[in-house]
């Protein structure tokens, strides 16, 4: 099949200052590495080493941002919150909730949610696997420093080129981390068959081929959106991904499609 899926986006910006407050290019910026990502049209895709580029892919699933809120009013897709706190813990998902100086979640059945706001203790991003949150839960929240690419992304490199978003909405496709969860182990995975058996995450930005797992000869597939490599450094996801990921959206998120 060659359809490609479109999703309604909407970037919730929490702020407490003007800083926080980023702006609506910084924003597009991010919706166009995702788009980037996604559809294999990143300018970096030629850094897939060789070996990697018979699975790279393109996902055919892409984002734009949403037209019409909850209530059916035309939105810009990018709402607004100002908030008295400074900082939003990850453990308790206050930021999703107005009563909690955050902002509600959009139906999720017809919004991928994604808020921005100041998280603390250097978290980059988490996000909610498919069915396993609750509607007012679903959704990605992204530390506003991680939002969009250099230029428009003045914050905090190595994690300034997008590609948090990109992590975390892989997630929340579905998609786990490469290395398979526990760290080190070579014993468990990510479901995935075309992604190499790692033992554990990436730090930085290696360079040649970094063997674990005895898998030779390629090694980590350390250029995976789903290795905490720097930015930089990653540039694909798997036809395994894909296909996964598209999966989710014929099940578990099938009503997006609609
Ligand atoms: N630590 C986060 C997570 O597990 C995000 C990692 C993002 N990595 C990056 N290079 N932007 O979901
Ligand atoms: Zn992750
Ligand atoms: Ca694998």
């Amino acid at each position: 099949v060659t359809t490609t899926i479109s999703i309604p986006v909407v970037f919730h910006v929490v702020y407490s200052n003007s800083t926080e407050n980023i702006s609506d290019a910084q924003v597009m910026s991010q919706l166009e590495v995702l788009n980037a990502d996604f559809r294999r049209m990143n300018a970096d895709a030629a850094n897939t080493p060789s070996y990697f580029q018979p699975v790279a892919t393109d996902t055919r699933i892409e984002f734009c941002l949403a037209t019409l809120d909850p209530n059916g009013n035309p939105t810009s897709g990018i709402t607004r919150t100002q908030t008295s706190r400074t900082e939003f813990d990850y453990t308790n998902d206050q930021i999703k909730s107005s009563s909690n100086g955050g902002v509600d979640a959009w139906d999720r059945n017809r919004y991928l949610n994604i808020w921005v706001g100041a998280i603390k203790d250097d978290i980059l991003g988490y996000a909610t696997l498919p069915g396993t949150a609750p509607a007012r839960l679903d959704g990605v929240v992204l530390h506003y420093a991680t939002i969009g690419a250099a230029p428009a992304n003045p914050f905090i490199w190595p994690y300034n080129m997008g590609r948090t978003a990109t992590h975390e909405v892989g997630h929340w496709l579905g998609l786990e981390h490469i290395w398979g969860g526990d760290e080190p182990s070579c014993s468990d995975s990510d479901g995935i068959s075309d992604t190499p058996n790692q033992d554990d995450y990436t730090v930085g930005c290696p360079s040649g081929i970094q063997l674990s797992c005895n898998n030779g000869p390629y090694g980590n597939m350390y250029q995976n959106y789903m290795d905490y490599s720097d930015d930089a450094c990653m540039n694909l996801f798997t036809k395994g991904q894909a296909d996964y990921m598209n999966a989710v959206l014929s099940t578990t998120r099938k009503a997006l499609l609609n």
